[in-house]
């Protein structure tokens, strides 16, 4: 079995910071989305991955190489413009041949087990065996109706009145077959070729179609929200681990992770959190809930449930919270203490000063 990796797509949603840095790349408890998708897929026992990259193709390929770190073999696939995961499809078809593979989408975040559901695809290889999870906003996905036995009746995307209330979550194993389905298709509304309108034509051709329930965490991280709640739940599995340097007069409290080279100073850390290698935290409340990159500054600042990214600086805002701060970015704040919710893009320079009630 091979496995089909997307990560192009412009990350529109979470502009500016997607201008720069593709949102497979953004750190979730310190490591980019598309590591901790690329273990996963090794897990299944898959070695060959074709890799679908768009515009940020250069950085994808200097953080992955060519997959030997994950004890993978990547080939990076060219995508001019996001055109939809069917589309995707038809671009690796000559990487695919005609093998089974593993779609799996590189903003998608699973914890839990996936091996099960590629054993059982491995021994019986239906057409497609999708990966299912109940949501509260149906509409928002591409959605599957199950029978009893969990035979796919029906699929729907992003529909209004959805067939039911379980989402198609992006790991997708699927034969030759889809491939043929997907060069029939036309693009949707939104200009796209779906993979759904593509499994709704393998329904159709009267071939199996079956889903697996997943039941581990499961995100989808394409907005702000999104990355946070997966950034909470994946740093609350962090074992605690003090590799750097805490001085006597800061309190660490709750799972903390302060990675090698790192140092807090006369800080408060409440856990769950994570300080990356040479960062220094001083005179700073960090947490809960909050990961910082490789060599941040934070001097007399507050953060709460952030991502703060490699190398930005924060002076003296006392009460950042919810934030997504990009690369290298410079906070500085001489202003009274009062609540900031950022989403900034990398470099971004935002300075506080206290001034004249207006
Ligand atoms: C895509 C698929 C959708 C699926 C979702 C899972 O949606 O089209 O069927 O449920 O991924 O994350 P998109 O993220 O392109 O809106």
């Amino acid at each position: 079995m091979k496995a089909l990796v997307l990560a192009g797509g412009t990350g529109s949603r979470l502009h500016p910071l997607t201008f720069s840095l593709p949102k497979q790349l953004i750190p979730v408890a310190g490591r980019p989305v598309l590591e901790l998708c690329l273990e996963n897929v090794r897990e299944l026992g898959v070695r060959e991955v074709g890799l679908i990259v768009g515009e940020h193709a250069g950085q994808i390929a200097d953080v992955l190489g060519d997959g030997s770190r994950f004890g993978l073999r990547i080939t990076y696939l060219h995508q001019d413009r996001p055109a939809g995961l069917a589309h995707c499809v038809l671009l690796a078809s000559d990487f695919l041949g005609d093998e089974d593979f593993v779609m799996y989408l590189g903003d998608n975040v699973l914890v839990g087990d996936v091996t099960a559901a590629a054993e059982r695809f491995r021994a019986e290889r239906p057409a497609a065996r999708l990966m299912v999870a109940k949501v509260s906003q149906p509409s928002c996905y591409g959605v599957a109706e199950l029978d009893a036995d969990d035979a796919v009746l029906s699929v729907a995307e992003k529909a209004e009145k959805p067939p039911s209330d379980l989402a198609i979550i992006g790991v997708y194993f699927f034969t030759a077959a889809i491939i043929e389905a997907a060069r029939g298709i036309e693009p949707s509304a939104r200009g796209e070729l779906e993979i759904t309108d593509a499994i709704a034509a393998l329904i159709d051709a009267g071939l199996p179609v079956v889903a697996s329930r997943f039941s581990g965490m499961w995100k989808d991280t394409g907005t702000v929200e999104e990355l946070l709640e997966c950034n909470r739940s994946l740093l609350s599995e962090l074992p605690s681990r003090v590799d750097g340097e805490v001085d006597a007069e800061s309190v660490l409290r709750g799972t903390v992770v302060v990675e090698a080279g790192a140092s807090v100073v006369r800080s408060t850390i409440q856990g769950p959190a994570l300080i990356g290698a040479g960062s220094r935290v001083t005179d700073s409340r960090i947490g809960p809930s909050v990961s910082i990159g490789q060599d941040c500054v934070l001097t007399g600042a507050g953060v709460t449930d952030s991502i703060v990214m490699a190398g930005a600086t924060v002076r003296g805002l006392a009460e950042v919270t919810g934030s997504l701060i990009g690369r290298e970015s410079e906070l500085d704040s001489t202003s009274a203490p009062s609540t900031h919710r950022l989403l900034l893009g990398d470099r971004s320079r935002l300075g506080l000063t206290a001034g004249p009630a207006r």
